[in-house]
Order: structure tokens, then C-alpha cells, then sequence
């Protein structure tokens, strides 16, 4: 209760069985800020990381802090190797939902990432380009892989993807070609208005479980409810965000206490 964290002031901390860390923050703002407190303390420590970085609205405030970090404490990131976790397929650069334009426009030009790889969104062989990508990630051991949760739909009763692993996905997979889910497709087009495709490339569950290190961000009731049903339920396809509980002492989630309201363990 009440101790401090690098800089950001945590509520509390959830012990949970299987997840080393879950830390409860007043704010949004306050989660966001303490994630980027903590990467940058993981690049500090080790400046030639290769960094997974997730994409999507729950990250925007935490790569800000980091920008900020950069310009204003010295973190460095010019050593580091960065890689996506996912992509829309097929998708152009150009595309207002395109996760290369999000990782151009809010990591690589703003943390000084020189060196990264990006999906190719177009490529004429997508099964090909996730095994390209996937090769890659083998030849740079990821220090940190940086996560959100998808939504959940109560209509569906499904939702809590990582990356864009959706339920079903086998928790062996590597980088593969996926089919969204109904909830997904339905957040992205009906609540977005983004012409969204039905498919994307991401990494597998065995990726992102092969991290040193694996930092989940949520805020929101809403996302409280996709950690509720992967963290409180049984580990299963299902769920896929579940799996993290098998490697869950590399875990730690940063959540704000709107989402810790769903978590009642
Ligand atoms: C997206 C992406 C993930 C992201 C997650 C949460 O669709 N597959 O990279 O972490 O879902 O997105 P958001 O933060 O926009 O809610």
C-alpha cells in the first residue's frame, strides 16, 4: 500500500497466484506514466534490447511519457532493436489504421529507434512474411515485450486477445496469419468507423511468452472485464491472454483502478 514505484505513486498491488506483479494506479494518466518509468529503467539497464512494442490507444500516453523521458532525462534508445507485435492484413503504411503508421508516427521518430522491422502489411505472401518476421524475432531474444488487451464483448462473450491472438489461438503458435474475432472487428469498424480488414498478421502466443520480460497495460472497466476472464478463470485457448499466467513471474500489469474494479481476486 501506498509505496513508491520509480516515480508514480501505486494505489496497491494484486496478488495474484501466478503474476509476479499487478499494480493499481489512481489514473490512466498515472499507469501510463509508471510503464514508461519502468521501460526506461529496462533500457537504461540494458541499451541494446530488442523491444516489442504494442500498438493501439492504451499505449499512446505511455510512448509520450517516453518521448519525453528521451528528450528530457537522457534515455536512449539508439541501441535498442524494435519489433511490432501485429499488423492489419492486408494494410498499407498509408492507411489511418495501419500499425506502421502508429509505430512511425508514436516510437521509432519519437524514442529514436533507428533500428527496427516493420510487417509488411502487403505482402503478396502473408504466410511467408510471418515466417520472415518470425525468424527475425528468433535471431533477437526479446528483453520486453509490451502488451494491451483487446476488449470484451458481452454480446459475444469473447474478447481479451494479446496481439492479435484471438480465442482459440494454441498457446504454441508463432508468427502466423490470423482471422479476427467478432469483437474485435466490431470495436475496430462500429466503434472506430476504421475499414478494418478480417485478417492480420502477429506474433504467436510462444513469442511473446519466450519475452524476458512482458508488461501488460489496461485501463477501464471494460478491459478490467477481458483480465478478469484471463485472469480469474481457468488457463485455456479461450482465454487467450491467459496464457500469460504459465510465465506469469516475468508479468507485470499496469492497471488504472477502473480496471482493478473487475478484479476482485
Ligand atoms: C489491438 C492490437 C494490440 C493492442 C490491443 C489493444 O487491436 N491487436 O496491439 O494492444 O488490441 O488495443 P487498444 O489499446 O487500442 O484498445
Amino acid at each position: 500500500m501506498g509505496r513508491k514505484y520509480s516515480k508514480t505513486e501505486i494505489v496497491r498491488e494484486i496478488k495474484h497466484p501466478e503474476i509476479e506483479h499487478i499494480f493499481v494506479f489512481p489514473s490512466k494518466e498515472e499507469a501510463a506514466r509508471a510503464t514508461a518509468e519502468r521501460i526506461a529503467e529496462i533500457i537504461n539497464q540494458k541499451p541494446n534490447s530488442s523491444i516489442v512494442f504494442a500498438t493501439g490507444e492504451t499505449m499512446i500516453p505511455v510512448y509520450s511519457y517516453l518521448a519525453t523521458s528521451v528528450d528530457q532525462d537522457g534515455v536512449d534508445f539508439s541501441k535498442t532493436t524494435g519489433f511490432h507485435l501485429d499488423e492489419y492484413f492486408p494494410c498499407a503504411p498509408s492507411e489511418e489504421h495501419s500499425f506502421v503508421k502508429y509505430l512511425r508516427k508514436w516510437v521509432w521518430g519519437p524514442l529514436g529507434i533507428t533500428r527496427f522491422y516493420e510487417i509488411n502489411g502487403l505482402a503478396q505472401n502473408p504466410r511467408a512474411e510471418a515466417a520472415r518476421y518470425n525468424r527475425l524475432l528468433k535471431d533477437h531474444p526479446v528483453e520486453l515485450a509490451i502488451l494491451g488487451i483487446g476488449p470484451w464483448s458481452p454480446e459475444t462473450n469473447t474478447g481479451g486477445h494479446i496481439g492479435f491472438n484471438e480465442r482459440g489461438t494454441p498457446f504454441t503458435a508463432e508468427t502466423h496469419l490470423a482471422k479476427l474475432d467478432k469483437a474485435t472487428i466490431s470495436r475496430d469498424r462500429d466503434e472506430r468507423g476504421q475499414n478494418t480488414p478480417d485478417m492480420a498478421i502477429t506474433l504467436g502466443i510462444a513469442n511473446i511468452l519466450s519475452a524476458k520480460n512482458i508488461f501488460l497495460v489496461a485501463y477501464g472497466r471494460n478491459k478490467g472485464k477481458s483480465l478478469r476472464e484471463s485472469l480469474l478463470k481457468h488457463i485455456h485457448p479461450l482465454r487467450p491472454a491467459s496464457a500469460l499466467r504459465l510465465q506469469g513471474r516475468k508479468v507485470s500489469i499496469f492497471i488504472d483502478r477502473e480496471a482493478a474494479s473487475q478484479l476482485s481476486l
